[in-house]
């Protein structure tokens, strides 16, 4: 059976994508981000996952404001990134895992979200960069995708309950599929940030600490904010924490903290790195202690 092995929490800012390109990654500005890196890959080297579960938010590269779906599940063997605006080359994108996707897809319905199915998809800075933040290099990541895109940019947006549903939902999907998949979840976007309007520049240390402290032992307690709180807590979007929510409900009941990074500012925005072992209820085969370090 497939296993869920754990999951990888990144934000997902566009600069660190040119970082990347320059070769950046050492200057004082950047090197607090790229620092949390070589833990998270030396997990990834003993955890091997061989398909990664991408919750993300489009912004504006597959979907525009004119068609923009709440939940879209990419369905395709093959995906592209694309010049967004940024200044960056396209990064090279994983192939596609469609099989699991319309598993994913035909639960999600089963359990009555309406998705939207994408059987071609352009993925943007949102899902490429974190990817190769995971796997560097000129290569794409050595795994199969399956991207889901969260609607956080045009209200109404999914309450933060329905998108841990959903993500509890994919885990059900994940857990019955047959194959001997190791899966990582993957949810990117965050912490806080507001990149526009009177608020431009906004962040918030308490908020995105009650966030890193609670996603995993009771990721409930960051569905009792509506979004417009958390837009308010966050920013306009800092709500990108809507990705979190939904990969952590992806990752299973129970996990445990290996890695945590947080570090302001990046661009506008700040950045954490979280990863996450699942815990599978008396299994042998946990092979590390959790060590949470700031
Ligand atoms: C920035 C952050 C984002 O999440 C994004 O999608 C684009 C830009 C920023 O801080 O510059
Ligand atoms: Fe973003």
């Amino acid at each position: 059976m497939a296993k869920v092995i754990g999951g990888l929490l990144t934000s997902h800012v566009p600069a660190i994508g040119g970082a990347i390109q320059r070769g950046a990654q050492d200057e004082p500005y950047w090197k607090p981000f790229f620092d949390a890196w070589p833990r998270v890959r030396e997990w990834l080297a003993t955890a091997r996952p061989d398909v990664v579960v991408m919750f993300y938010n489009d912004h504006g590269l597959n979907f525009f404001l004119d068609k923009l779906p709440t939940f879209a599940v990419g369905a395709a063997d093959h995906y592209t990134n694309a010049d967004e605006g940024w200044g960056l080359h396209p990064f090279p994108i994983p192939r596609g895992h469609a099989a699991l996707s319309w598993a994913v897809i035909e639960k999600l319905v089963e359990r009555e979200f309406d998705v939207t199915t994408c059987q071609s998809m352009l993925v943007d800075h949102a899902a490429s960069i974190p990817l190769n933040l995971a796997w560097p290099g000129q290569d794409a990541a050595p795994v199969q995708i399956v991207p889901i895109a969260i609607n956080t940019v045009q209200h109404p947006l999914p309450s933060a309950k329905r998108c841990l549903a959903l993500g509890r939902a994919v885990s059900e999907a994940l857990t019955e599929w047959p194959g001997e998949e190791r899966i990582l979840i993957m949810g990117t976007g965050g912490l806080s940030h507001q990149l526009d309007g009177e608020r431009a520049g906004f962040m918030n240390p308490d908020y995105d600490k009650f966030c890193m402290d609670n996603l995993g032992p009771d990721p409930e307690a960051l569905t009792r904010h509506s979004v417009h709180e958390i837009v308010e807590l966050s920013g306009t979007q800092g709500v990108e924490i809507l990705n979190w929510i939904a990969a952590r409900g992806a990752m299973g009941n129970s996990v445990s903290e290996m890695a945590r990074t947080y570090h302001i500012p990046i661009s506008n925005t700040a950045a954490a790195v979280m990863l996450y072992e699942t815990v599978v209820a008396g299994a042998a085969e946990q092979t590390h202690q959790a060590t949470a370090f700031a």
